[in-house]
């Protein structure tokens, strides 16, 4: 192993937020600045590993020696994931919004004078996660993140078993997590949960590359 304990692995990392269009100036997102999921690929990317990184909108460096496919939708977003298989392990760090507009404008909504606001009609997106749990070409690995205000890890056991996933990273975002360069996380596996101590987002990424490394 060395100091490439990942070499001749792919890691397939998401990250950043999703847009979702409704007009051509305006989106529906998730809160996300990327920065956890870039400094988890940039530290595969330290352990030797060929790394896929499929980020949303972000304005974020590419990590030295890590392949970017940028997208801006979930959709766009599941086939990057999907194009990029097989993997050894797969990240799922991006904050995917939940749902999109059942069809996006194509010009810019106006207010009409009626005082009623335009009527969207949201459907659901894939779930890109529980997709790979079920995949052909499922990653021997697949983690997942899991932002929670409480019951933090009761609701990332349950996340856990709905997305079929391995590990759930479940996050403490009730404090200012959001955009900050620290993070408070919990592992939650079918074996138990193991609680790190509130770290820089760049030691969580080393620790949980060195975990995956294991
Ligand atoms: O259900 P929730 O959004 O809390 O799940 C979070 C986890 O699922 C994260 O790993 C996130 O990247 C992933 N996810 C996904 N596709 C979605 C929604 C969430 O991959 N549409």
């Amino acid at each position: 192993a060395g100091s490439a304990p990942l070499k001749g692995r792919h890691i397939l990392i998401t990250a950043g937020p999703t847009h979702e269009p409704i007009d051509p100036v305006r989106y529906i997102a998730n809160r996300s600045s990327g920065k956890q999921g870039f400094a988890i690929a940039a530290a595969a990317a330290r352990s030797g590993a060929r790394v896929t990184l499929v980020a949303g909108p972000v304005r974020l460096p590419t990590p030295p020696g890590v392949d970017r496919v940028d997208v801006e939708t979930a959709r766009e977003m599941l086939a990057a994931v999907e194009a990029a298989l097989p993997a050894d392990a797969a990240i799922m760090v991006a904050a995917v919004a939940d749902w999109r507009t059942d069809t996006a404008a194509g010009q810019k909504l106006k207010k009409d004078g009626s005082g009623k606001p335009a009527p969207l009609t949201l459907v659901e997106n894939p779930d890109i996660l529980a997709t790979l749990g079920r995949h052909a070409h499922r990653p021997r690995l697949l983690v997942g993140f899991a932002a929670e205000t409480d019951k933090l890890t009761e609701y990332a056991q349950a996340k856990l078993q709905r997305k079929g996933a391995d590990w759930i990273v479940a996050n403490d975002v009730s404090g200012d997590v959001m955009g900050g360069d620290s993070n408070s996380v919990h592992i939650v596996t079918a074996a138990g949960v193991e609680s790190w101590d509130h770290l820089p987002k760049d030691a969580v990424a080393t620790r949980i590359i060195e975990k995956v490394a294991h």
